[in-house]
């Protein structure tokens, strides 16, 4: 819906972009796929607010803050996509709809990358598309809020 405000949480190591493993999570910084979010948000006429930590406690706390403003979520949980049942939870308890991303292929690596413990409180996932992963999961979100909306 315009005027929509996401939350655009990442998670840990994600930090680092730029610089880790480049071979496989390219060479943009955060603050590079951030700006392409921002400009994507004008574009669709939404607000997206972006907050990265290192740390479960940090992330869990910003979807328990996103009720008070945000209408949906789109994150990249780094590894605790794998294993995180708090941030599961939290995602479920807020209500908020939520698309994961990822940057790689997570279901063309290693066994353990296969599964997301995250993915079944999402309305869905996009993985594999480096930066643009981010981009059309923001689309993807405000798609869904806007036939929530009937517009
Ligand atoms: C990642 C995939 C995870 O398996 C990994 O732990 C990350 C990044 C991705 O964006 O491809 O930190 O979430």
């Amino acid at each position: 819906m315009a005027g929509s405000r996401i939350l655009v949480l990442n998670g840990p190591n994600l930090n680092l972009l730029g610089t880790r493993e480049p071979d496989t999570y390219g060479t943009e910084t955060l603050a590079d796929i951030e700006r392409q979010v921002e400009a994507m948000a004008a574009e669709l006429s939404v607000t997206v607010r972006a907050t990265q930590s290192n740390s479960e406690g940090a992330l869990i706390d910003a979807l328990h803050e996103a009720v008070g403003w945000a209408q949906g979520v789109v994150i990249n949980p780094g590894a605790f996509t794998h294993y995180s049942l708090a941030i599961r939870d939290a995602i479920a308890a807020v209500g908020l709809p939520a698309v994961e991303v990822h940057l790689s292929n997570v279901h063309a690596r290693e066994a353990f990358r296969q599964r997301s413990v995250i993915a079944p409180v999402c309305i869905g996932s996009i993985a594999g598309f480096g930066s643009c992963s981010y981009l059309l999961g923001l689309r993807a979100l405000v798609h869904y809020l806007r036939k929530l909306e009937g517009k």
